[in-house]
């Protein structure tokens, strides 16, 4: 397959991530087809979406007919059979292996023998979802960041199994969506959790120890390194309970005590503290 043959792009999930992928793959011109488990959250994904554009039609950064030409490439459904009618699906389910393995061998028995399937995981095995399918050579990880629209970074994730052509085809599209693709192969955290993930756990620990108040420990990255946003907060917006499992996975897949959670996260995931989202995790914040 090349990149001209790929006329219209599936995404299953349209939560966060899903509902951005989608929005940026109908801004670029491609049909889409979005899957999710109700009609409800199908419209909420919408809804995110029309509200993102017309931002962006505020800024002056698309015009109005640009916005309501990439709304129609969009068509929402509660059936997965459709995706069948797509060259490439971007999974973007919850981050589970069982629910990911489960539709991971859905995808292979509906789509076509062409197809590629690609998964946004921020930390589950390629290699491993591959393996699920008959097409282990066509399966590859899209790694995208938060906020899609927004962020120009994608890792493209090489299960033991990815073909070069299906690498190669995958960085042609992430280009065409406007992005910056980087070539990774399959290890836990792939390159930006392994190196996020350790820092934010690290600010964790120094927060437990009483090196630092909370409000310290973010000033010294922000200012000291020019970080936009201090750990800390960037542990909040990400969502504590995200981060502690990104950090088990990285602890379990390398076997190395150097990942292991602080105790301290732990803590305040059991708490129910999460972040921004629980309106409490390192910070307050109005719900
Ligand atoms: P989310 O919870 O916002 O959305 C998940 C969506 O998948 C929900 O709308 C849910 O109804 C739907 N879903 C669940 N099972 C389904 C099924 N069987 N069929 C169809 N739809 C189904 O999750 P979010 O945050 O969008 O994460 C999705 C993936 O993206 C995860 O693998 C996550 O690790 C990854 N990711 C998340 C980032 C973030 O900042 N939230 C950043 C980068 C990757």
């Amino acid at each position: 397959m090349r990149l001209e043959d790929i006329k219209k792009i599936g995404v299953i999930g349209g939560g966060t991530m899903g509902n951005g992928i989608a929005h940026v793959c109908a801004q670029s011109g491609y049909d889409v087809i979005l899957v999710d488990t109700s009609g409800d959250l199908l419209e909420k994904a919408k809804k995110t979406i029309t509200a993102n554009l017309d931002r962006m039609v505020k800024k002056e950064k698309i015009t109005e007919q640009a916005k309501n030409e990439t709304l129609c490439r969009i068509k929402l459904s509660t059936k997965s059979e459709e995706l069948g009618e797509a060259q490439i699906i971007i999974e973007a389910i919850y981050e589970n292996l069982e629910a990911k393995i489960a539709i991971f061998k859905q995808l292979d028995s509906i789509c076509t023998n062409g197809a590629i399937l690609a998964s946004n995981t921020s930390s589950l095995p390629i290699t491993q979802l591959a393996a699920m399918t008959r097409r282990a050579e066509r399966v590859i990880g899209m790694h995208f960041m938060n906020p899609v629209p927004m962020m120009s970074l994608v890792e493209l994730i090489r299960g033991i199994a990815t073909s070069n052509d299906t690498f190669h085809l995958t960085q042609e599209l992430s280009r065409r969506l406007g992005k910056t693709p980087v070539e990774v192969n399959d290890f836990p955290g792939f390159i930006s959790n392994r190196i996020l993930m350790p820092m934010i756990n690290e600010a964790i620990y120094a927060l437990m120890e009483g090196v630092a108040s909370a409000e310290d420990i973010d000033t010294v990255m922000k200012l000291g390194m020019n970080h936009p946003m201090g750990p800390l907060t960037l542990a909040d917006f990400i969502g504590l309970d995200v981060c502690l499992a990104i950090m088990e996975v990285l602890y379990k897949g390398f076997s190395d005590s150097k990942y292991r959670p602080c105790p301290l996260l732990w803590k305040m995931v059991q708490a129910g503290y999460l972040g921004r989202k629980t309106g409490r995790g390192f910070f307050v914040y109005d719900k």
